[in-house]
C-alpha cells in the first residue's frame, strides 16, 4: 500500500494495466482536497478531462459544480474527486468491467490514504462497481448505506442529468442530504441556505 500521495500519483501517471492507454492523451488521476472526509467517484474521464488531466471540468463538471454550490460545498475545500477509471474509454463509452478491475487499485490506494467518511458515487456505473452490483440508481439515489465503516450514498451522473433534467429536482435533494450528513458527523458548520431555483 502507499504511505504517500507523491508515490502514488508518479506510479499511477505511468500506469499500462489495460488497453485503454492506448487512447489516452494523459492519465486522469483526480482532484480537490486530499485532507477532505468526502470522497465522490466517477465513472471515468471524458474528453475535456482526458486533455485538462482533471476530472470534471466538461459540462458535466460544471454541473456538478453548480449542485455543490447550492448546499455550499466546493471540489477545492470540501471533497476529493476520483474516477472508477482514469484513463478516457474510446467514444466515452462505459468501461467495461475488465478495465475497472484493472484500475480499481489505484482508487483502492487513493481510498486509504484519504480514509473518508462519506463517499459519493456519481451514477450507476461508479455505484455498482462500489457500492453493490445490483444497485438501482433511479431507486436507490440519496439513500446512505454503510459498508466497511463508510457511509456511501450514490447520486444521479450529472451528465445523465443534463441529458434529463426532470431529474435535476431529485438530485439536488440528494446533495441536500449530503450536506445535512456532513454537519451530522462535524465535517462542515451547520448553515441554512435560500430556497433557491434548482440549478
Ligand atoms: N464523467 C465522469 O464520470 N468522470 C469525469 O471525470 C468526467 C465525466
Amino acid at each position: 500500500m502507499y504511505q504517500t500521495w507523491e508515490e502514488l500519483e508518479r506510479d499511477c501517471l505511468l500506469c499500462e494495466k489495460c488497453p485503454l492507454r492506448e487512447g489516452r492523451t494523459q492519465v486522469v488521476f483526480g482532484v480537490g482536497n486530499r485532507n477532505a472526509k468526502v470522497l465522490f467517484i466517477g465513472e471515468g474521464p471524458g474528453e475535456q478531462e482526458d486533455l485538462q488531466g482533471k476530472p470534471f471540468v466538461g459540462r458535466s463538471g460544471q454541473y456538478l459544480d453548480k449542485l455543490l454550490a447550492s448546499v455550499g460545498l466546493t471540489r477545492e475545500k470540501d471533497l476529493y474527486i476520483g474516477n472508477i477509471v482514469k484513463c478516457r474509454p474510446p467514444h466515452n463509452r462505459d468501461p467495461l468491467p475488465e478495465e475497472q478491475d484493472a484500475c480499481i487499485d489505484w482508487l483502492r490506494a487513493q481510498t486509504a490514504l484519504i480514509k473518508p467518511k462519506i463517499i459519493v458515487c456519481l451514477g450507476r456505473i461508479a455505484a455498482m462497481k462500489i457500492i453493490r452490483p445490483d444497485f438501482k440508481i433511479t431507486k436507490e439515489h440519496g439513500v446512505f448505506y454503510e459498508k466497511n465503516g463508510v457511509l456511501m450514498m450514490a447520486t444521479l451522473h450529472p451528465a445523465a442529468l443534463l441529458r434529463n433534467p426532470a431529474a435535476k429536482p431529485g438530485a439536488l435533494e440528494d446533495f441536500v442530504r449530503l450536506r445535512e450528513k456532513m454537519e451530522e458527523l462535524g465535517l462542515v458548520a451547520p448553515e441554512t441556505f435560500p430556497d433557491e431555483p434548482c440549478p
